[in-house]
């Protein structure tokens, strides 16, 4: 049982990927939504335990997917109560296009931490920008507000980009040291 919840949908088992280097780092407990929008059994109540809760979908048209949404929508009953409130929250998407509109989907897991009155942390992380820079660079997708990462669309689940991998590790460390600083 860990202090930091990963919970996250992902359609294909790209953007698990990126959970689980997201928790090699972090040490992280991983908490899929399924296929159908629900959490498994305990998830509520691994939810309710956490000190920090790192939100994942894919975009999928711009936006989380149905299943992340239901899941989003089913918090509101922790909402009525303000349960998260002062909990770490942190969120990553993946896609396949290099933008792919990516933004709105962390605006969207950003606003869901503040209506239940978390503390977002965004990656920390400078972007890889130089003429010199490669994909397999720290940040290359470039993102502050949170985790984003880009899986060609015609790439399989082991075939992500190795630069995003690592870089996912480093937003889970990230996290961890967020939480620390939180923790006091
Ligand atoms: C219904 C659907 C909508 C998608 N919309 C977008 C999009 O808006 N932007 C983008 O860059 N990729 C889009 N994609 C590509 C996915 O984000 C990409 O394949 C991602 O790696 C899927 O992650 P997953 O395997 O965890 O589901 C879409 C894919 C699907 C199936």
């Amino acid at each position: 049982m860990s202090d930091i919840v990963i919970v996250f949908h992902s359609g294909y088992g790209h953007t698990r990927k990126i959970a689980e280097a997201i928790a090699a780092t972090s040490g992280a407990q991983l908490l899929p939504i399924d296929a159908d929008g629900d959490l498994p059994a305990g998830g509520w109540e691994a939810l309710a335990a956490a000190k920090a809760i790192v939100f994942g979908t894919p975009t999928y048209m711009g936006g989380p997917s149905w299943q992340f949404k239901k899941f989003a929508d089913a918090s509101s009953k922790p909402w009525y109560t303000q349960a998260w409130r002062n909990k770490l929250a942190a969120g990553f998407t993946n896609s396949a296009s290099m933008n792919g509109d990516k933004l709105s989907t962390l605006h969207y897991l950003f606003t869901l931490s503040q209506q239940h009155s978390m503390l977002w942390a965004g990656t920390g992380l400078m972007p890889s920008n130089a003429k010199s820079s490669t994909r397999d660079d720290i940040n290359y997708v470039a993102s502050s507000s949170g985790l984003m990462t880009t899986t060609p669309s015609d790439a399989s689940p082991d075939e992500m980009v190795a630069g995003d991998l690592a870089t996912a590790a480093r937003f889970g460390e990230r996290v961890r040291e967020a939480l620390a600083l939180l923790k006091g």
